[in-house]
């Protein structure tokens, strides 16, 4: 059995009006990506989205990320599943989103998609850019991964489990990543998805692939290793799971990729001691 599906993540999305990354419309960047998954030959089964939904976690953020994702849902035809980053507000999102009592109760699910079972999960340490998956959820992650599912699992967390070409980017990875490793030893996990450094980074992580891949809202480039290049380019990614393997294909929006900003580790460094 063969499915195929679409990974986004990192849409730090606004509410209409509001721009405050680099001026740059990031609802009209969500729906570029969402166009090019309709393009494709063949529709994906499904889409999810890895975190950093929005980039101020306001209730209002969720409401308009919430509106564009039902529709944009429709228009395509498949159901649309979504994770929290490290930018997200579990009491803003449970509010504005799920239309739910605001908590700060961990956001976490599994849903089977057509044999499929894909499994979210909630890394961020509230009130601050660190990842780490908490008892509660390895916990439930052991129980859920007791009993295969007939085309395996994916397991989608924001913050990445492997460490990329960037040593600073190193230290903004998922903090436990080895108690992970030993919950889905011996499982039928396949993968690993995830966004957080918003460039494409694929490796093995205890003999499954891990792939986290560029924002829809923007990217970084891996390459500079004395600071911050954020670059004015979207993508994501076509995963296909096949003869039980997952095959990640990370793709770009076409159009020019321009520097929006940059700043040196130092220069970032000398500011946060200002
Ligand atoms: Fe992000
Ligand atoms: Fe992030």
């Amino acid at each position: 059995m063969t499915l195929y599906f679409a990974h986004l993540t990192d849409t730090h999305i606004n509410k209409p009006g509001h721009n405050p990354m680099f001026n740059l419309n990031m609802t009209d960047k969500l729906r570029q990506a969402f166009e090019q998954l309709g393009k494709l030959a063949e529709k994906p089964a499904f889409v999810v989205i890895s975190g950093d939904l929005t980039q101020d976690g306001d209730t209002d953020d969720y409401r308009h990320l919430r509106a564009v994702l039902d529709e944009e849902s429709e228009k395509l035809g498949v159901p649309v599943h979504v994770g929290l980053g490290n930018h997200d507000s579990r009491p803003a999102f449970r509010e504005g989103y799920l239309g739910e009592a605001p908590s700060e109760a961990s956001y976490y699910y599994s849903v089977n998609e057509q044999g499929l079972r894909l499994i979210v999960l909630n890394t961020q340490v509230p009130g601050t850019h660190d990842g780490r998956l908490d008892e509660e959820q390895l916990e439930w992650l052991r129980g859920e991964l007791s009993t295969p599912a007939p085309l395996g699992s994916i397991i989608v967390l924001h913050h990445p489990v492997l460490p990329t070409m960037t040593d600073a980017m190193d230290t903004h990875l998922l903090a436990n990543p080895e108690a992970l490793g030993e919950v889905i030893e011996g499982t039928d996990v396949i993968g690993l998805l995830s966004g957080h450094i918003h460039f494409n980074s694929i490796g093995l992580f205890h003999g499954v692939p891990s792939a986290a891949i560029t924002g829809v809202a923007f990217g970084l480039d891996p390459t500079d290793h004395n600071g911050m290049r954020f670059i004015d380019n979207s993508g994501y990614n076509l995963v296909l799971v096949k003869q039980g393997k997952m095959i990640a294909t990370p793709a770009y929006i076409p159009g020019e990729q321009p520097v929006v900003f940059e700043m040196s580790y130092e220069a970032m460094k000398a500011h946060a001691h200002a």
